[in-house]
């Protein structure tokens, strides 16, 4: 794979149910490096293709691996949350498809000035957009059960308690700023208790329970779904990719809520996970699950 591209996951899968040739317009709320949009005009798409992405860098590089589809191309550079917005106002609600690629890239991991890397040395950041939360003022400034919950609940970290304390502590001394600092105060409160695991980087979870606090992951995801369900037009279909259990858990509850009120279908009874060779060829798939519903009725 040349470097500055994305190895789409669970495309084949996506490929064979979307159909490319059949439609007119796609969505695609996290456009990243444009790795799915790729593979999507590959496969016969004529149609207009609208690519969303909080991240202006991504963005800008997508635009250039794309650049012989241009004319079927628009960008826009802000957050899925206000998708109904967006989609209106560059004329994509009758979009045929709509999907939503979550998490991070490559892009974020290998830059360490994003600061999403505890392997290499950063600020403590962590945004895909703009906004002006980001990772170091919550863990300066978070009341310490606020902390606590946030890497119990989206860290499913069972030592949030340890690793709190050992945060308030270090703090109340000096401001942690930088990733380095934070993956060494977190491996400190593991050793503490006699862990030493070789095969994950112990301040991991911790990690992930921030990336997802400084982006309200689940909360935008929840009102990214429910708006686009409301506007998307009949027999129109929404395909999420979610790697892990918490957004798993968050898409399929909506979707079954859609569901229960008679407004989608599920097209997959079951979800669909990548095979043995996607997982073997690529690393960050070993933990996808893709979910597609169908609309039925306006609303
Ligand atoms: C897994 S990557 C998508 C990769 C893409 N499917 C591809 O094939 O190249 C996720 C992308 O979604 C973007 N993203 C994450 N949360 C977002 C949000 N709330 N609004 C807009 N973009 C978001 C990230 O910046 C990142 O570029």
């Amino acid at each position: 794979m040349k470097k500055n591209t994305h190895n789409p996951v669970l495309i084949t899968k996506i490929l064979e149910n979307l159909q490319p040739k059949s439609l007119k317009k796609i969505v695609d709320a996290t456009f990243g490096l444009g790795g799915y949009a790729m593979r999507i005009f590959q496969s016969g798409f004529t149609g207009k293709y609208l690519g969303i992405d909080a991240d202006k860098h991504n963005l800008d590089i997508a635009k250039k691996n794309l650049i012989e589809f241009d004319k079927q191309l628009s960008f826009f550079n802000g957050n899925f949350s206000e998708i109904s917005t967006i989609v209106q106002s560059n004329g994509f609600e009758d979009a045929d498809a709509f999907i939503f690629d979550l998490g991070l890239c490559s892009t974020h991991v290998d830059n360490p000035e994003r600061g999403f890397s505890f392997q290499s040395e950063g600020p403590l950041d962590m945004r895909f957009g703009n906004q002006e939360l980001n990772a170091e003022t919550i863990v300066n400034r978070c009341p310490p059960s606020e902390l606590c919950n946030i890497f119990e609940i989206y860290g499913e970290e069972k030592l949030a308690k340890k690793i709190t304390d050992e945060i308030i502590h270090i703090r109340k001394k000096t401001p942690i700023t930088s990733t380095s600092q934070l993956a060494g105060i977190v491996t400190k409160v593991y050793e503490s208790v006699g862990i030493f695991s070789k095969k994950r980087h112990p301040a991991t979870k911790t990690f992930q329970a921030l990336r997802m606090a400084v982006n309200d992951e689940l909360g935008v995801i929840k009102k990214a779904l429910m708006e686009t369900i409301k506007i998307m037009k009949p027999l129109s279909k929404i395909y999420v990719v979610t790697y892990h259990s918490l957004e798993d858990r968050t898409v399929k509850e909506i979707f079954r809520q859609a569901k229960k009120g008679g407004n989608v279908k599920w097209i997959n009874k079951h979800v669909i996970i990548p095979d043995f060779e996607e997982v073997k060829s690529n690393r960050r798939a070993r933990s996808a699950k893709l979910r597609i519903v169908e609309k039925l009725k306006d609303m």
